[in-house]
């Protein structure tokens, strides 16, 4: 029998994000330190479609059953059909999604459902056109919905919803992202706010996922049910007639690190064992000595840290979240 891919810690690791780009087309305020920076080039060297699926095979070989594309915005990649085509036809991986604000969906979703891709997350921070924009420093509301049912009709399905909640942003619109499970199959995800790159004033951001399910419970009763792919980090719940599920994602006031079952590569060949961590291991010079890149996953699996010693507050554990990387540097 195959010998797991497990960590110090007994975590079976068998997910990987891989980050494809640090552009995006979007400019979200919470996202980046110097909002407005996003769609430049970073003049880092990115991973090529070759690389990308170089690691993919490595990670396959190693016990990765999932992939997830990331970045930045993976779509703008011209050559993200390639990498997903590529990626798709690795034998042995059995899920292959890509997370996206989804602006360009519209024009994209069959083609990638064609390359392989089976499923897509996509950030949706607001339901309303001005505070779309607002947020996402020009973005047009439409365009992510239409990419959002481009994908439900590419069977690009389930469709995950991320709405990063953000006090006095868009916590006003729980109620309207909450009733978009009833009529479609759609899970709506509400990701509490991380602040990234040190930064110092965040509690006003804030807010615990609790206030999703007070909201919730007074349009109709809910249920807990469980997620798929063996448990990730959301917690899922349903309404009562509803067709998609609300997912809790609470990174600071419930961490979930000890299931944590993955490893993220950045755009320029990093591998980062843990998000709140700012190790990483460069793969750059491996990718002709496929052992030798193959000894840099398991260099990575020895050093996820210890899940016992994360702090349990959203203040101590922003403390411990020593994170030089912005979220469009890392993937998410
Ligand atoms: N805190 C929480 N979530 C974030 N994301 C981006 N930045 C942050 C942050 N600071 C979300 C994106 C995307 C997901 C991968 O991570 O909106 O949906």
């Amino acid at each position: 029998m195959l010998q797991k891919f497990t960590d110090s810690y007994g975590r079976e690791v068998n997910y990987l994000r891989l980050s494809v780009t640090e552009q995006c087309n979007l400019s979200c305020f919470y996202c980046r330190s110097t909002p407005g920076e996003c769609g430049k080039e970073t003049g880092k060297e990115l991973l090529t479609v070759e690389n990308c699926l170089t690691i993919g095979q490595v990670a396959v070989d190693l016990g990765i059953t999932r992939i997830r594309l990331t970045g930045g915005e993976p779509l703008l990649r011209p050559d993200i059909l390639d990498i997903t085509g590529g990626l798709a036809a690795i034998p042995g991986l059995k899920d292959l999604s890509l997370t996206t604000n989804g602006i360009l969906l519209e024009k994209i979703a069959f083609k990638l459902a064609a390359a392989g891709l089976k499923r897509v997350n996509i950030s949706l921070d607001s339901l309303d056109e001005a505070n779309f924009h607002q947020i996402t420093n020009g973005g047009k509301l439409q365009s992510t919905l239409q990419g959002i049912e481009h994908s439900l009709q590419a069977g690009l399905t389930p469709v995950k919803i991320n709405v990063v909640l953000l006090k006095g942003i868009n916590d006003h619109e729980i109620e309207k992202f909450v009733a978009m499970t009833m009529e479609k199959e759609l899970d709506v995800r509400f990701i509490e706010y991380m602040p990234t790159q040190g930064q110092k004033k965040w509690s006003h951001l804030f807010l615990p996922l609790q206030r999703v399910l007070e909201i919730a419970e007074k349009i109709a009763p809910l249920v807990t049910v469980d997620g798929e792919h063996g448990g990730g980090p959301a917690q899922y719940f349903r309404l009562e007639g509803a067709v998609g599920k609300i997912g809790l994602i609470s990174p600071l006031s419930r961490h979930f690190c000890d299931r944590c079952n993955r490893l993220r590569v950045t755009s320029d060949g990093k591998i980062k064992p843990c998000l709140f961590s700012d190790d990483e291991i460069d793969l750059r010079p491996y990718f002709s000595a496929k052992e030798q890149l193959r000894a840099k996953f398991f260099e990575a699996l020895q050093v996820k840290p210890d899940p016992r010693k994360v702090a349990c507050s959203p203040v101590d554990r922003v403390r411990q979240f020593q994170g030089k990387r912005s979220m469009t540097q890392i993937g998410g």
